[in-house]
């Protein structure tokens, strides 16, 4: 596939720190597509930051949720694009079978341990802005996981360098 002809967009789901975005941007690059990283324009599109969206008492998780549904219907090339989504976005009711329709579904997997290593470098979650954030993990990763299983395929990224990673997103991919 290469840009100038029309493909399919590559979806990357996943929990919080599987490392979508960091794939993404590779994968993107690799295959001359756009990147589009639904937190990214959410946050460009409402002039403000996720954590900002969740603490406003008018906005909230679920006006977040609307907003990563309207992304995903409307808000989107529907073509020749990596579209790295918010760990939440694919578990929303009907969304994996939607971007299933719409493109490649790739689920980036980590252990529990790395996705807490690798979240509590920044504090731009607000899922996780809790006491025991291991706790929330468990707890969130427990109710997500049946979704992010029904996934096109499933990486596991641990203890993998990110050349293997990407070259495994993009086997699956063409
Ligand atoms: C969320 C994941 C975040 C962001 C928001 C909610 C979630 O995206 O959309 O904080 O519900 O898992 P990342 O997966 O890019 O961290």
């Amino acid at each position: 596939a290469s840009s100038s002809f029309s493909a399919p967009n590559l979806y990357l789901v996943g929990f919080m720190g599987t490392g979508k975005t960091t794939i993404g941007r590779a994968v993107a690059q690799r295959l001359k597509y756009r990147l589009l990283d639904s937190d990214y324009e959410i946050e460009k599109a409402m002039g403000k930051t996720i954590p900002e969206i969740f603490a406003n008492p008018d906005e909230g998780e679920p006006f977040f949720r609307q907003l990563e549904r309207n992304f995903i219907d409307e808000g989107h090339p529907p073509e020749n694009c990596v579209v790295a989504c918010g760990g939440g976005l694919v578990v929303q009711p009907g969304m994996l079978d939607l971007l299933k329709r719409k493109g490649v579904v790739v689920c980036l997997h980590a252990s529990l341990e790395t996705i807490l290593k690798r979240t509590s470098a920044n504090r731009n979650r607000p899922l996780l802005d809790v006491e025991d954030p291991m706790d929330r993990i468990r707890a969130l990763y427990k109710e997500r996981e049946p979704v992010y299983k029904r996934a096109g395929a499933v990486i596991l990224t641990d203890h993998r360098p990110t050349s293997d990673i990407i070259s495994h997103v993009m086997r699956v991919y063409r």
